[in-house]
């Protein structure tokens, strides 16, 4: 592990963006079931990257969030219009950046280059990304597996990064809040930094952290 990478790769949904902040419009909508709602399409719209890539098949991430909505919907019995879901899908496109994110970006940035890696589709990731006026800390370098044509953890989408921000893979950390990203990409060879929101234990996938961090506010400070 490199001590200081100069660039920083960053996980988008989770990591950067509260995937559970679609629990307000989706408790508005279902009310009492918007919790159990939000965690069901989660879990579900992750499941469904890893079962795809194992088949290896790909639709992209649009089409998995939409599909595990739906799932989601249907298992937890809630009779959706499509003007429901239609708001709920665009909702993801606006999710809310975790309320440290842009302060320990900016101290983050301070010599360094920072840079998105996503399951999400370009066009999800531009929108959430201008959603949240964060485009200054990432210009261009907002990549996506879509053009690797297959989902995280396959080591294909960590090898973006490295040929996206044209440097060598010691040069770059990688920050995660979900621990089997974090892993996949050390696997792959990146420094990792596990962003432990939710006080999980460590993935025992052979491949740990470096580090584990509460938040990107803590980030920041033990990079300096
Ligand atoms: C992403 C998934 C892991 O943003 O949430 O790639």
């Amino acid at each position: 592990m490199t001590a200081t990478p100069d660039a920083l790769v960053f996980d988008a949904f989770g990591t950067l963006f509260d995937v559970h902040s679609v629990t307000r419009l989706a408790e508005s909508l279902f009310p009492g079931r918007g919790g159990a709602l939000s965690q069901a399409w989660r879990t579900k719209q992750l499941e469904y990257t890893w079962l795809r890539s194992l088949m290896g098949r790909y639709d992209d991430f649009r089409r998995v969030t939409a599909d595990a909505l739906d799932w989601s919907l249907e298992s937890l019995r809630l009779d959706a219009s499509r003007e429901q879901r239609t708001a709920l899908e665009r909702a993801y496109r606006e999710l809310e950046a975790f309320p440290e994110v842009r302060g320990a970006l900016e101290r983050l940035a301070r010599g360094r280059t920072l840079a998105i890696l996503s399951n999400g589709h370009p066009e999800m990731l531009d929108a959430v990304v201008d959603h949240n006026d964060l485009r200054a800390w990432f210009g261009e370098r907002v990549l996506s597996v879509h053009d690797a044509g297959v989902f995280k953890p396959d080591p294909r989408t960590y090898a973006l990064a490295a040929a996206g921000l044209e440097r060598p893979v010691a040069a770059i950390g990688f920050v995660s809040s979900n621990g089997w990203d974090a892993a996949g990409a050390k696997s792959f060879g990146y420094a990792a930094w596990w962003v432990n929101r939710g006080g999980a234990p460590v993935e025992r996938l052979g491949s740990p952290p470096d580090a584990v961090v509460a938040d990107l506010a803590e980030l920041a400070t033990r990079l300096g």
